[in-house]
């Protein structure tokens, strides 16, 4: 992250669930109606022009990928919630809405993020009319420079009861220190946790042809700030999630049978450089 500057990245794919909204035709692989008001007019222009940009293949692969990991981890969230758990935290919440969506009576919803990134999506709540609820706690966090533990304890967190872990489209911006650090965090939760997190391939487990595009989307983020900088294979994951006891992890062919099957529009899931994980203490 730029110091004190919020995530364009979470931008981006804020922008991303809300052509999905717009453009894509239902039933939407994520149910959003929250996805565009949040961007409200000062991104009503950007919107627009990713919206006239949907078809092209670098919008579609990303906008497929980014439904659909919302929708897996509130799937998986569902389950937990069905056997008692009543803490949702999402790490690196960016622009998600699930908070201003929730259907699950007594979730606590924790966000925890950059601190410039949850000021700046406060300020776009206010601006859209979208007032704070009880069920919310903002916890301003930088992984990289303060502990997790902490702040959220000082924020209500209650540690001796299970939660469930969002952690989407964060991991490959942070150093192998910090993501152990907050792996470490969540693994003294008790059984009944879980974490969801999407991860990226190394450059030398995704496809030749794929790797072009791979290297464009690198070159982008690098550009506006917020280069990659975790990549981990499967095997390495397994090894970085040892404290946990079930570890689902999918590439896009469970995946899109999962999510994308029968649709008359074709949408689904393409590419091979990454994966999503939840993994159950
Ligand atoms: C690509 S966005 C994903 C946002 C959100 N999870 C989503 O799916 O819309 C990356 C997020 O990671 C957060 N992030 C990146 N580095 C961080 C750090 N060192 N500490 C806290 N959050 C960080 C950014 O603020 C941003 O919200």
């Amino acid at each position: 992250m730029e110091s004190g500057l919020a995530s364009r990245t979470a931008l981006g794919v804020a922008l991303r669930r809300a052509v999905h909204q717009l453009a894509d035709k239902p039933p939407h692989i994520l149910d959003d109606p929250i996805a565009v008001p949040i961007l409200g007019e000062k991104y009503r222009a950007a919107l627009a022009d990713a919206v006239a940009r949907k078809d092209e293949p670098g919008s579609k692969v990303l906008r497929t990928w980014v439904v659909m990991r919302s929708r897996y981890a509130e799937d998986k969230l569902a389950e937990a919630v069905a056997r008692g758990v009543r803490q949702y935290v999402l790490l690196g919440a960016g622009l998600d809405t699930f908070a201003h969506r929730n259907p699950h009576p007594n979730l606590r919803v924790f966000e925890v993020d950059y601190p410039a990134t949850q000021e700046w999506k406060r300020s776009l709540l206010a601006q859209s009319n979208l007032p704070p609820e009880p069920h919310i706690t903002y916890v301003p966090v930088d992984f990289e420079q303060q502990d997790l533990a902490e702040e959220l304890a000082r924020d209500g967190f209650d540690f001796s009861a299970p939660a469930v872990f969002a952690w989407l489209g964060v991991i490959m911006y942070l150093p192998l220190p910090a993501f152990r650090k907050t792996i470490s965090t969540i693994a003294t939760l008790p059984n009944g946790s879980a974490v969801i997190m999407d991860y990226a391939l190394p450059a030398s487990h995704v496809p030749l042809a794929e790797r072009l595009g791979r290297a464009v989307l690198e070159e982008r983020v690098k550009r506006i700030g917020e280069p990659f900088q975790l990549f981990l294979t499967p095997q390495q994951i397994r090894e970085e999630l040892a404290a946990f006891t079930t570890i689902e992890d999918l590439d896009a062919a469970p995946l899109n049978e999962r999510y994308f099957a029968n649709r008359r529009d074709k949408l689904r899931l393409h590419g091979h450089s990454a994966r999503i994980v939840c993994a159950w203490r």
